[in-house]
C-alpha cells in the first residue's frame, strides 16, 4: 500500500507490517537479540528489581515484562496499543497487560518504582509530556514501599539471554544503583553545568558513557537515595534524523515527524536530538545515570553479517535516569 501514514499506535496491527516485523524477530535478523536485549538487561541487572512495581511502555509481546517478573518484580504493568501484540503476549502471574496509547496513558503519582521501555518511544510524538507523566508515577515522595526497604520481597535472579551470566540481584540500598562515576570534569553540552563523564567497556562490546552531575557528589558520596528509575531504549537519533545511503547523517537539527519505509511505506517515527532527550529528562526532575550506544563487536559482525551495517552508525540509544525526589 502506498500514500498512507502509519502511526506507531496502529502500526503493529497492520497485517503487512506485522508479518514483516514478526519474521524479523523470529529469525533474529534484527538488532534486538544481539544488541538491545543484552544491553538493556545489563542495565537492569544493576537495579533493585526485586519487589519493584514496574511499568513497561510499549511492551509488545511482553519479553522484557516477563524477564522483569522472573527477576522478582512484584508487579509489571505492561502497556501497548496493539491488539495483535498483546494477543500474542507471553503470560506470567505477575504481569498485567493493558491496551492503551502512550500518548494519553497515565497512572496515579507514586505508583511505580521502575519504568522501562524497549524500542517504543520513538513512535510517541510528545516524549516530553510522557516523561512528565512518568516522573509523577516515579515520584519518590509518594511511593509506598521502595524496593530494598524492610518488607520488600527477597532478592531474585535476572534471567540473562543465554542464561550463562545470570547472577543474583542483591537487595542493596537503592542509592548504590549503578556504579558511581569517577570524577572527570568537562563542560556540559546541555546547559553549561559541570558533568562527569567516564568511558568504560559496555556489555555490547562498545563503550558506556556514564554521566554524573553536580559538584558535591564526587565518587558517589552524597548521592541522594535513588528515586524511581527509568530505563529506555529508542532508535538512535542518528537513525531517526535521516541516514543517506552512504551512512551520512542529515537533518539532525530538525526534530519531529519522519515517515520511513520499514516493511510498509509511511511508518511514522519521531526524531529528537540526544540533547533534547536529556533536556526533557532534566526538566522533569530526572538525573541522568547512563547513556549507552549498543554496537556490534567486530566478532559479532563477522558471525552475524546483518549486524555489520551497525558498526557504521549506531542503531540504538539506551538511557537510564532516576527521579531524585
Ligand atoms: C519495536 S516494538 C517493541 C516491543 C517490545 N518493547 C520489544 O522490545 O519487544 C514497538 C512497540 O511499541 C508499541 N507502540 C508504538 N506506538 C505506541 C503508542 N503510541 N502507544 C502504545 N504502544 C505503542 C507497538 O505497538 C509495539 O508493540
Amino acid at each position: 500500500m502506498s500514500g498512507r501514514s502509519r502511526d506507531g499506535a496502529g502500526l503493529y496491527d497492520d497485517p503487512d507490517f506485522l508479518d514483516g516485523y514478526r519474521h524479523l524477530r523470529r529469525t533474529g535478523q534484527g538488532i534486538n537479540d544481539e544488541l538491545e536485549i543484552p544491553a538493556m538487561d545489563a542495565v537492569l541487572r544493576t537495579l533493585p528489581v526485586a519487589g519493584a512495581r514496574v511499568v513497561d511502555l510499549g511492551c509488545g509481546e511482553g519479553g522484557l515484562a516477563v524477564r522483569l517478573a522472573k527477576a522478582g518484580a512484584a508487579d509489571v504493568l505492561a502497556v501497548d496499543a496493539s491488539q495483535q501484540m498483546l494477543a500474542a503476549a507471553v503470560q506470567h502471574p505477575r504481569v498485567r497487560y493493558q491496551r492503551a496509547d502512550l500518548t494519553t496513558f497515565d497512572l496515579p503519582p507514586g505508583s511505580a518504582d521502575l519504568v522501562v521501555s524497549s524500542m517504543a518511544l520513538h513512535y510517541v510524538e510528545n516524549l516530553d509530556t510522557l516523561l512528565a507523566r512518568t516522573a509523577h508515577w516515579l515520584s519518590r515522595s509518594e511511593r509506598k514501599h521502595p524496593p530494598g526497604e524492610a518488607g520488600s520481597p527477597p532478592a531474585a535472579r535476572v534471567v540473562v539471554p543465554g542464561g550463562a551470566e545470570a547472577r543474583p540481584i542483591e537487595r542493596e540500598p537503592a542509592s548504590s544503583w549503578g556504579e558511581a562515576p569517577r570524577v572527570g570534569r568537562e563542560p556540559s553540552s546541555s546547559g553549561g553545568e559541570v558533568t562527569r563523564v567516564e568511558r568504560e567497556p559496555s556489555s555490547s562490546g562498545g563503550e558506556v558513557t556514564r554521566v554524573g552531575r553536580g559538584a558535591s557528589s564526587g565518587g558517589g558520596e552524597g548521592l541522594p537515595r535513588a528515586g524511581g528509575a527509568l530505563v529506555f531504549s529508542v532508535e538512535h537519533p542518528v537513525m531517526t534524523a535521516a541516514v543517506a545511503v552512504d551512512c551520512g547523517v542529515d537533518d539532525y537539527a530538525d526534530e519531529g515527524r519522519r515517515e520511513r519505509t520499514w516493511f510498509v511505506e509511511g511508518v511514522v517515527k519521531y526524531h529528537r536530538t540526544i540533547g533534547s532527550i536529556v533536556g526533557s529528562l532534566r526538566r522533569h526532575g530526572f538525573q541522568l545515570e547512563l547513556i549507552d550506544e549498543p554496537l556490534p563487536t567486530r566478532e559479532q559482525a563477522a558471525a552475524h553479517p546483518h549486524l555489520a551495517i551497525h558498526r557504521r552508525r549506531p542503531p540504538i540509544l539506551l538511557v537510564a535516569a532516576r527521579r531524585t525526589s
